[in-house]
């Protein structure tokens, strides 16, 4: 019996994953791996609820996110990697949770509201019902696998509150029956891309795990720095500097040194530059190349998938019973 607590969360299959996922969460996941059961969920169906319209491109990217998963160093061994749209009860209790829920809440969800507005090209004036209620199937992500804790990055949270909620108001009304789950925000929360905008990739900003060192040299040299400092000696500002907000997470030894030559003046930007393109590239560097590897071994990686959806497959079978139970459902499988 493994007594571990355990840990949902996971990624959109929408594209591959950026040093914005690698800091605000991936580091944390592969550290906590040990300490609990860990399931990651590569969430195809909540990808389509935005892409409906290109599902090869969510097709095409579960392959990508479960790479980008091993090569940062989640052990399937240790971990549980798995697909969203082959889990059915993930669907049937959203449909059972969307009774708990109002439209009203939905629409205050701040980070719903936000995407909304970027979709504008999408959703026109009127968003879907499966958009609008995305948050209500990733409370059935978590807690078909009745989670204790999610990792996520800080504009989850409204996700995690709503999941919260839902299963207080299910237990409450039904029987205790379902565990309620807290967030665990990473080191990071907030990578700013290149131009200084959260790092994402519908804003073209973003370095990728999979980028080659020429890439990343060349996108960090394009970066924006410090508007104020145009010649070489004049004094920096590290605190409005993207390439200063990089150092932070990259080079952590020798960040004092760097941000005094900055403040002084000492320091040009292009130096500056090159020596945290530098950084990036030998953090990347192993990371790069366990992706290579997993890359050119696909029925390695679809028998990884396949292991671990049969897994997560009876654990949520186990809570569908339960759910069943308590809300008086005929339920032919119960023990
Ligand atoms: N919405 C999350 C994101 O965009 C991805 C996700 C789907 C998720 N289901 C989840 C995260 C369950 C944590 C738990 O990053």
């Amino acid at each position: 019996m493994n007594t571990k607590k355990r840990i949902l969360t996971g990624d959109r299959p929408t594209g591959q994953l950026h040093i914005g996922h690698l800091l605000g969460a991936l580091q944390d996941r592969v550290a906590l791996q040990d300490e609990y059961d860990t399931f990651v969920i590569i969430a195809d169906v909540q990808a389509l609820t935005d892409n409906f319209k290109d599902p090869q491109k969510v097709r095409s990217n579960v392959f990508e996110v479960a790479v980008d998963n091993l090569a940062v160093g989640i052990d399937p061994d240790k971990s549980t990697i798995f697909i969203q749209s082959l889990i059915p009860e993930i669907a049937e209790l959203t449909v059972f949770y969307s009774n708990l829920v109002t439209i009203a809440r939905l629409e205050r969800n701040p980070t719903v509201k936000e995407e909304i507005k970027q979709k504008k090209d999408l959703f026109g004036n009127s968003v879907t019902f499966g958009f609008l209620g995305y948050p209500v199937s990733q409370a059935a992500d978590i807690t078909a696998f009745q989670a204790d804790l999610v990792p996520v990055g800080d504009d989850q949270l409204p996700q995690i509150e709503l999941a919260r909620e839902i299963v207080r108001k299910f237990n409450q009304i039904y029987g205790q029956t379902l565990k309620e789950p807290e967030p665990k925000i990473g080191r990071f929360p907030r990578v700013k891309g290149l131009d200084g905008n959260k790092m994402s990739k519908s804003l073209n900003n973003a370095i990728y795990l999979a980028d080659s060192p020429e890439i990343i040299e060349k996108k960090v040299l394009s970066a924006i720095t410090d508007t104020q400092k145009i010649r070489l000696n004049d004094k920096g500002h590290p605190n409005i500097c993207t390439i200063y907000h990089y150092h932070e997470m990259f080079s952590v030894e020798e960040l004092e040194i760097i941000r005094k030559e900055c403040k002084r003046g000492d320091r040009g930007c292009v130096q500056c530059k090159k020596q945290l393109a530098q950084n990036i590239i030998e953090k990347l560097s192993p990371i790069r190349e366990k992706r290579l590897y997993y890359q050119e071994r696909r029925k390695l990686v679809e028998e990884i998938l396949h292991e671990g959806t049969k897994k997560a497959r009876q654990v949520a079978q186990a809570t569908m019973s339960k759910v069943r139970e308590a809300m008086k459902l005929y339920n032919i499988n119960a023990k």
